[in-house]
């Protein structure tokens, strides 16, 4: 097993399972030339560079190799159920997959046509969530430009087809879908209204690869004038409003990952995860979290808060660790 010992490995589990299945070792690294080859057989539902042109298959061009990979094995492994990605998988061994993701991670993902006045609506709920309903902002961890994060394989949304998004999102909202860590999606889905969930399959299909504009809210690459106006409404929507407790700040804009730990972030309360984290100064912490920090996006995604609303909410975070801030 010479190419275990040249992997770094850090994650305990990791390791067992290299142990346990020393052939999980060589699905390491895609090779997207292998992938080309080995994707003929996808062409005809997902389209020669994965830009599929029927709706009813869901375009994988421009989608994370990490996400690729999960979605595959969890065809194969039963924790996604389709019927036809069953049989599709049924042949596939680990270094497959990675070729094949490797290959449509390497692809440009084009728009599709979106109805205007439905994206407006979408393009709110994408940045700022709804908090009356309790729906946490999809930026929050589909990233501001709907890129995903390959490090906590969070999809990339952009120019997906609407009806494949309206369809798999509620799926997770019933349930059928269930293959989502933590439950992250079946939290968000399960409080969306079906205008909700057409709203942003609109917004999302309308959004081609274009150039990401970081830090700044809008897409360029979609903005048309309605696009525009949303964005402004969605970004600019509580300035007027008081300034939220850390308490209310955690509930709307943090809990989505520090409640359960998704993508590694340190669970509330959790005083072990914390204390390295205290051990910086809350300068560090506070900077940090303005400005992002591994799999977490500025502000968690919430440009609208305030640098003392944030502050706010890591000092309470802190205390339920109890730990001094
Ligand atoms: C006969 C049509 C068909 C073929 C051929 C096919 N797929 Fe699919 N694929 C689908 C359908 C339908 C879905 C959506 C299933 C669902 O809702 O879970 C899908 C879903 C996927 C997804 C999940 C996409 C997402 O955004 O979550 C991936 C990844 C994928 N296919 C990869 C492949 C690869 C790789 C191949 C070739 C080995 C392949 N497919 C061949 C029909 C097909
Ligand atoms: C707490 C993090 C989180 C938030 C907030 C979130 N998502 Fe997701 N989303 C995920 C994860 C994780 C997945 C992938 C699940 C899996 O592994 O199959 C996902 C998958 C999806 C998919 C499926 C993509 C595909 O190709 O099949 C869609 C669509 C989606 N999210 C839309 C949204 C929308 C719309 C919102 C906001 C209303 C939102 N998400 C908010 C974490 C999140
Ligand atoms: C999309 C998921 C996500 C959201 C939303 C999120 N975080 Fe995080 N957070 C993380 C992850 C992941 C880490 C660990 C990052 C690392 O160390 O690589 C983290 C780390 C932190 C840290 C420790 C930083 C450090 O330097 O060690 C603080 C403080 C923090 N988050 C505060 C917040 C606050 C406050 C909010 C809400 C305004 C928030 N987070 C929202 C994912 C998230």
């Amino acid at each position: 097993m010479h190419y275990c010992r040249a992997m770094k490995i850090t994650n305990p589990l990791l390791s067992i399972a290299l142990l346990l299945a020393p052939v999980l070792a060589v699905q390491a690294a895609g090779d997207p030339e292998a992938g080309k080859s080995k994707s003929a057989a996808c062409a005809g539902c997902h389209g020669p560079d994965g830009n599929s042109p029927s709706a009813e298959f869901p375009k994988i061009a421009g989608q994370h190799a990490s996400y690729i990979e999960k979605q595959l094995k969890d065809y194969k492994e039963g924790r996604r159920e389709n019927a036809i990605m069953l049989g599709m998988v049924a042949g596939l061994s680990p270094q497959d997959m990675a070729d094949l993701a490797a290959y449509y991670a390497a692809q440009t993902a084009t728009a599709s046509p979106a109805d205007q006045k439905l994206a407006l609506g979408g393009k709110a709920l994408h940045w700022g969530g709804d908090t009356h309903k309790d729906i946490a902002a999809c930026m929050a961890c589909h990233g501001p430009d709907a890129r995903g994060n390959p490090m906590a394989k969070f999809p990339t949304l952009r120019g997906q087809h609407a009806a494949y998004t309206e369809k798999t999102l509620k799926a997770f909202r019933a349930g059928e879908r269930n293959n989502d860590l933590n439950e992250m999606m079946r939290r968000v889905a399960g409080k969306m209204s079906d205008k909700d969930i057409a709203a942003v399959a609109a917004y999302y299909s309308g959004l081609g690869a274009g150039t990401p504009a970081p830090g700044t809210p809008g897409d360029q690459a979609a903005a048309g004038p309605a696009e525009e106006e949303a964005a402004k409404e969605a970004t600019a929507k509580p300035p007027a409003a008081a300034s939220k407790s850390g308490d209310e700040v955690i509930k709307t804009a943090c809990a989505a990952c520090h409640a359960t730990g998704a993508a590694g972030a340190p669970k509330l309360g959790d005083t072990a995860a914390w204390e390295p984290r205290a051990a910086k100064g809350l300068d560090t912490l506070l900077h940090n979290s303005i400005t992002g920090i591994g799999a977490m996006p500025p502000r968690g995604g919430h440009m609208n808060l305030s640098d003392d609303e944030v502050r706010k909410a890591v000092v309470v975070m802190l205390e339920r660790a109890g730990l001094n801030p």
